[in-house]
């Protein structure tokens, strides 16, 4: 599968905000993904498959690095390559920009995207203790890093 893969502008906010409450609460709002891609620091890219969004990523250059914000794939559309795609594409359009590092937080319970990160070649280089709230408790970030 695998459809069109894109840049992407402030008026795919409204589909970003749709597909990440589909796996993220609390949900992004279609205003704050706006916010972002207004931004001149802000990297995205997208696939879609004709107009259905399958999948995003969202990141935003900081001095000579890109941190990663968010990425995400539609659930019925997952290990199909939609999210390499994304975060190969991003890669090409923050090297284009002259950045020269990725950096990421990622859950430690997430294993999808822990697992999507090492298979791009990142790895782990700290862990923030604590860093995101779940349910009454707090799980750590892995803080990964890619050249
Ligand atoms: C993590 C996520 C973005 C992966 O998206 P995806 O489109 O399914 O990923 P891809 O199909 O591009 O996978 C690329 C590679 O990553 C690894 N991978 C991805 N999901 C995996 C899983 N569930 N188990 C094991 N490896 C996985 C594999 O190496 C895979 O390659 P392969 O299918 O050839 O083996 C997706 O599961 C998702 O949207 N999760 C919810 C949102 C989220 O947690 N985002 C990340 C934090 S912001």
């Amino acid at each position: 599968m695998i459809g069109l893969v894109r840049s992407s502008q402030a008026a795919d906010a409204a589909d970003f905000a749709r597909l990440h409450a589909l796996s993220f609460d609390p949900p992004w709002s279609a205003g704050e993904f706006q916010s972002w891609l207004e931004r001149e620091t802000t990297i995205s890219s997208q696939v879609r498959d004709g107009s259905a969004l399958i999948a995003f990523g969202l990141a935003s250059a900081a001095g000579d690095d890109v941190d990663l914000l968010t990425i995400m794939s539609h659930p019925a559309a997952r290990r199909s390559g939609a999210a390499r795609m994304v975060l190969r594409t991003m890669t090409h359009q923050a090297a284009s920009r002259g950045l020269v590092r990725w950096v990421l937080e990622v859950a430690r319970d997430n294993d999808p995207a822990r697992a999507l990160y090492v298979a791009e070649g990142f790895r782990e280089i700290g862990v923030r203790r604590g860093y995101y709230r779940r349910g009454e408790g707090r799980v750590d970030a892995i803080v990964m890093s890619r050249p």
